[in-house]
């Protein structure tokens, strides 16, 4: 696994009028420079005053669905206490396996999560607080739990619970069922979880990164959050880069941002002077889009959905034109497959047989008809799932498809362009096959 590396904006004056990096210091902060950089954490009393400061403020969930986060707000805060209990969860799972911003923003800033997280309790008058995290929590996390405890601060008590690695824990309806003691699948909704979630209690899950910004709004107010990025998609994200030095550069960028200032031009100009053939945009559920078609495209959803493309989860990956885009996307995409849940018959029928078609295209030489095998799985497979899985893991694949045509066609002939063999994207090591890797 590549190591991670908090890479900041661009400087000088440029960086001061952005007002970037707003979420990410240089190095840990303890309660104590939290305290003195942002002062206490900024109660409200039971009112709606921080639901429409969020609403006016146009925040969205960075956990990838881009969701508006005042309508959960709304929907948990209007919902009654169920068998004496509302929930509010931040969500650190970060499933994704090449994304790593919440595990930065968590060893960097865990004061400003956990102050997002007893801010949203409060608005929504929700009884426990929860923090769900794929790694046994860090020092930096224990530590302002610790110190905020013995000094009062939290209103709440927060309960940390260990997420298995997996791709699917992260999403709501499992984290839900990880909280309440089951393995951390997801379950067919509706209800949503912020009508009915652990323990049947409106529950609401938000990104640990959706949390910081949050802590941030209710300090400074709507118009210092939209100062960066656009009219319709205002603030700043936490993207995982990665360019061909494979390793993970962790940037928080304003909304907006063109991607070759992110990911490098993709003419040869990049640090590392190695072109590049195509960006991989929302991680392992988003887009593959060519180099250089879009080279201007910016980092909102807007702009990239012109493209097809989301920014999800800020996952954005340069890949250099060394290596095989359908052997990368094959071998994530058998991943993707190993990692559904099986519960539906999308992943269990669709997603091994799209995975074994792809690593037969990846492969030399294949059978005409696989391509359009592919093309039709996709299509039967979309909307069918109980979850986004299957939906995420065709886009990706679809994309794969147009952008790494010519390349296809190489396979065919038994060739590939590919001068450098090792994986570039990031799979973790081992992959947990048993029932019980569940919990
Ligand atoms: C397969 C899958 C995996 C997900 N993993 C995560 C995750 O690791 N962390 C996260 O915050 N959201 C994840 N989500 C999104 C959550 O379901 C949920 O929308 C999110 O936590 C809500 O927070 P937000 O609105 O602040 O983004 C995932 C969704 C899916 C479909
Ligand atoms: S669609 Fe797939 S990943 Fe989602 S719940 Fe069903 S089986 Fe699991």
């Amino acid at each position: 696994m590549s190591t991670a590396v908090n890479e900041s904006a661009p400087g000088g004056a440029a960086r001061l009028a952005a007002g970037l990096p707003r979420l990410l210091p240089a190095a840990p902060e303890d309660l104590h420079a939290h305290l003195a950089r942002y002062g206490p954490t900024p109660y409200r009393g039971r009112t709606n005053l921080l639901i429409d400061d969020i609403e006016t403020s146009g925040l969205t969930g960075r956990g990838g669905a881009a969701f508006p986060v005042y309508r959960k707000l709304a929907v948990v805060a209007r919902a009654g206490v169920r068998q004496g209990r509302k929930v509010v969860v931040a969500n650190g799972a970060e499933s994704e396996p090449a994304s790593r911003k919440d595990e930065l923003l968590l060893g960097l800033a865990p004061n400003l999560v956990l102050d997002g997280l007893q801010l949203a309790a409060e608005a929504v008058g929700a009884t426990e607080a929860h923090l769900y995290l794929h790694y046994a929590p860090g020092p930096q996390i224990l530590r302002a739990l610790a110190e905020r405890s013995s000094r009062g601060l939290d209103r709440l008590a927060v309960t940390i619970t260990q997420a298995p690695p997996r791709f699917l824990a992260g999403q709501e309806a499992a984290v839900v069922n990880r909280l309440g003691g089951g393995p951390a699948l997801p379950t067919f909704q509706p209800p949503r979880v912020s009508e009915r979630g652990l323990g049947g209690a409106p529950t609401l899950v938000q990104n640990a990164e959706t949390l910081a910004h949050l802590a941030l709004i209710a300090r400074y107010g709507p118009r210092w959050f939209r100062a960066v990025g656009t009219g319709d998609e205002p603030g700043s994200m936490l993207t995982t880069i990665y360019r061909p030095d494979a390793r993970a550069h962790i940037r928080e960028a304003a909304i907006g941002t063109p991607l070759s200032a992110l990911l490098g031009a993709g003419d040869g100009a990049s640090d590392e002077n190695q072109t590049v053939q195509a960006w991989l945009v929302g991680g392992y559920h988003g887009t593959w889009l060519p180099m250089p078609g879009a080279a201007g495209i910016t980092l909102d959803n807007a702009s990239l959905g012109r493209f097809g493309a989301a920014a999800g989860a800020g996952v954005l990956a340069a890949l250099p034109s060394d290596r095989c885009g359908l052997t990368e996307t094959a071998r994530i995409t058998g991943y993707l497959a190993a990692e559904s849940a099986g519960q539906c018959g999308p992943c269990l029928n669709g997603l091994p047989r799209i995975a074994a078609a792809l690593a037969e295209l990846a492969g030399a030489g294949h059978r005409r008809q696989t391509v359009a095998d592919l093309q039709r799985w996709s299509g039967l497979v979309k909307g069918r799932g109980a979850c986004n899985h299957p939906d995420g893991t065709v886009r990706f694949v679809r994309s794969a498809l147009t952008v790494f045509a010519p390349e296809i066609q190489r396979h065919a002939r038994g060739q590939c362009s590919a001068t450098e063999r090792t994986p570039y994207l990031p799979l973790p090591d081992g992959l947990p096959t048993r029932e019980e890797d569940w919990t």
